[in-house]
């Protein structure tokens, strides 16, 4: 008895609220529609004071910034009236914070001393850059980890050449959290990253992207078209594993294998050809060079490339075993 009561009065509530939510959409309705505020004041009611007040104060900042992409287009190109704002397009207004400078809750800051919420912070940017390479920035990895934006840009000052970064490089920027990829790309075989033939950012996109890691493109093989692009075939005889994924035999930033190979060969093609007679025949001991004491000649330096040298894939007529 006691739980159906409970029941019709959850409903009851339910209905009710749902009465309240309406009237209170109509009464929102109801209102004359004035003209949007610029942005919404996000630091309780503050008002704006224009970049002259800021610079009275904070002269060593500005000249820093004086140097950005922001502030040339701000102060010499403005397309709105949001970019008139200057600094308070990205700090808020910022009325209650020249009063009360120490004050942590009344100004955007964009530090992590500071402590404005990551979120409140994104926001800001996202005004003005929501959308393009951003589109899927929400519920990315980096945003999901409580990444800012000020995580990798700095645009307080010109540290890099483009993209406003912390660092000088883009890889720096990374490498900055990524230690792991740090060491990868210094292995023996590697990426030409460090040496400044491509970036972190020519695979992946470090504001959300719709596939694993990160990658620009939907899948690791489209990825390494992009560059790699006689990989694409199409053949006409395909090698099944390099269809499937480049990385079932290579890794996608170091290795210590030659050409990248996560597994030296022979045992790189073995891990998925070591029971065929071929395979076992040609390491039968008494194949091998010198009665079985040296390994076979056929195997040494691209070892099974020897003679299947077309791994990628083949279009020789004759090519089925890649061979030619
Ligand atoms: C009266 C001087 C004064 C004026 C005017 C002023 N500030 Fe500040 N501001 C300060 C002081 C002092 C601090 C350091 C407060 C602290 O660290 O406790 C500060 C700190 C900051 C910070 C630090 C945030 C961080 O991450 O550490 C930012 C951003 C900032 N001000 C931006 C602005 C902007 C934008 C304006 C103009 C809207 C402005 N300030 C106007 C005095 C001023
Ligand atoms: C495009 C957005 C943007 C604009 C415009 C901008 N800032 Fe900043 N500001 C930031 C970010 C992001 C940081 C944090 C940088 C970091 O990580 O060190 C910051 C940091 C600061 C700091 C504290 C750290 C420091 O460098 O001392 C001050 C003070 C500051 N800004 C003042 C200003 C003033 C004054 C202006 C206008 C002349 C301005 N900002 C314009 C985004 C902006
Ligand atoms: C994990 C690091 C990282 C984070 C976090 C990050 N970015 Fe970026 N961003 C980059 C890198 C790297 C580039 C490329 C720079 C270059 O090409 O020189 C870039 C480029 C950009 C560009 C210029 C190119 C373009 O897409 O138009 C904008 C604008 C930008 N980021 C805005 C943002 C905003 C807004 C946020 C926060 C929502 C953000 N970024 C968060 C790393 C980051
Ligand atoms: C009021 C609008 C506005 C806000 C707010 C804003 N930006 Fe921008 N941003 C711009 C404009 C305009 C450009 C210049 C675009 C161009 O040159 O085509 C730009 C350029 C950039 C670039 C690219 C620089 C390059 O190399 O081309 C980055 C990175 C960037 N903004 C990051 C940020 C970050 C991070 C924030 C927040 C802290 C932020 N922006 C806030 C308008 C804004
Ligand atoms: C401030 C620290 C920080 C910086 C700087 C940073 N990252 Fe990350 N990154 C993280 C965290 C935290 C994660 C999520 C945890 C993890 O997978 O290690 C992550 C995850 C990733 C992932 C894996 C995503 C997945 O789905 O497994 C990739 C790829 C990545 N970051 C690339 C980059 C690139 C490229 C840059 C430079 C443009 C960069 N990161 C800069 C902190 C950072
Ligand atoms: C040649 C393309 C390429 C470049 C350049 C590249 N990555 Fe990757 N990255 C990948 C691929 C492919 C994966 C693996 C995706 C998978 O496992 O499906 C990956 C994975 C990752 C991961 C997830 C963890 C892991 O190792 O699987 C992180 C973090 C990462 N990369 C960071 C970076 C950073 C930082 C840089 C620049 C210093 C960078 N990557 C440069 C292609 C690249
Ligand atoms: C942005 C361009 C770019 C992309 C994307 C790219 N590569 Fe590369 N790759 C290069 C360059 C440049 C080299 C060095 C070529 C040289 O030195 O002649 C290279 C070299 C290689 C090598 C030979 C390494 C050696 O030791 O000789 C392999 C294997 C390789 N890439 C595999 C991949 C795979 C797998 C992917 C996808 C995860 C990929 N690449 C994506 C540019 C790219
Ligand atoms: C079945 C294993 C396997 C797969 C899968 C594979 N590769 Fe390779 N790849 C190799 C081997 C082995 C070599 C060394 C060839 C040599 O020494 O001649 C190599 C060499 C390379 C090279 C450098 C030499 C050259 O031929 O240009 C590149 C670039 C490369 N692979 C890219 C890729 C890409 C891109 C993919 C995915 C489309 C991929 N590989 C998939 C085994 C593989
Ligand atoms: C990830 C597993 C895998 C790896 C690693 C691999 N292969 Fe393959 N390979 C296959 C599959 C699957 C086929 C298709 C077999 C079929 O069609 O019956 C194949 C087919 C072949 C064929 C043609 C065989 C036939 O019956 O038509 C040759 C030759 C071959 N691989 C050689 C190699 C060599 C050499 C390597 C090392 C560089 C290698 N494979 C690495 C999985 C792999
Ligand atoms: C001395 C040259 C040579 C070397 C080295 C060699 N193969 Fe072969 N492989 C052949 C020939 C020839 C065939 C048969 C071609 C045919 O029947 O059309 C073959 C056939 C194959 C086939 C097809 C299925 C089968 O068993 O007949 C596979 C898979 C294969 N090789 C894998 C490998 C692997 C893995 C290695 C390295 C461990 C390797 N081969 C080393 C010459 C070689």
């Amino acid at each position: 008895m006691n739980s159906l009561r409970f029941f019709l009065d959850s409903r009851f509530g339910l209905v009710a609220g749902g009465i309240g939510a309406l009237a209170l959409v109509s009464t929102i309705l109801a209102r004359p529609q004035t003209a949007a505020p610029v942005a919404a004041p996000l630091n309780g009611g503050a008002e704006r004071i224009g970049e002259a007040v800021c610079i009275a104060c904070h002269a060593p900042q500005n000249k820093q910034f004086s140097h950005t992409q922001h502030a040339g287009v701000f102060r010499l190109n403005p397309k709105n009236e949001k970019e008139k704002l200057s600094c308070e397009a990205c700090h808020g207004p910022g009325s209650n914070h020249v009063k009360e400078p120490a004050n942590r809750g009344s100004l955007i800051g964009f530090t992590k001393e500071w402590g404005t919420p990551v979120a409140q912070q994104t926001a800001m940017c996202l005004a003005c850059h929501e959308g393009g390479e951003r589109m899927f920035w929400p519920g990315s990895p980096h945003a999901s980890n409580q990444l800012g934006c000020s995580d990798c840009h700095n645009p307080m000052a010109k540290i890099s050449a483009t993209g406003l970064l912390k660092k000088p490089t883009i890889n720096e920027t990374c490498y900055t959290c990524h230690q792991q990829q740090r060491a990868e790309f210094a292995k023996r075989s590697h990426m030409p990253v460090n040496e400044g033939k491509l970036s972190c950012v020519d695979c992946h996109n470090p504001h959300g992207s719709t596939s694993k890691a990160l990658l620009k493109n939907d899948s690791v093989n489209e990825t390494c078209y992009n560059c790699h692009a006689e990989k694409r075939g199409p053949f006409l005889w395909e090698h099944a594993p390099v269809r499937e994924n480049c990385l079932n035999c290579h890794a996608a930033h170091g290795s210590n294998h030659d050409k990248l190979l996560t597994v030296a060969r022979p045992f790189s093609c073995q891990q998925c050809h070591d029971n065929t007679n071929h395979q076992s025949s040609l390491y039968n001991a008494g194949q091998l060079v010198g009665g079985g004491a040296a390994p076979s000649t056929r195997i040494i330096g691209r070892s099974c490339q020897n003679c299947h040298s077309q791994i990628h894939g083949s279009n020789h007529p004759a090519g089925a075993r890649f061979q030619r």
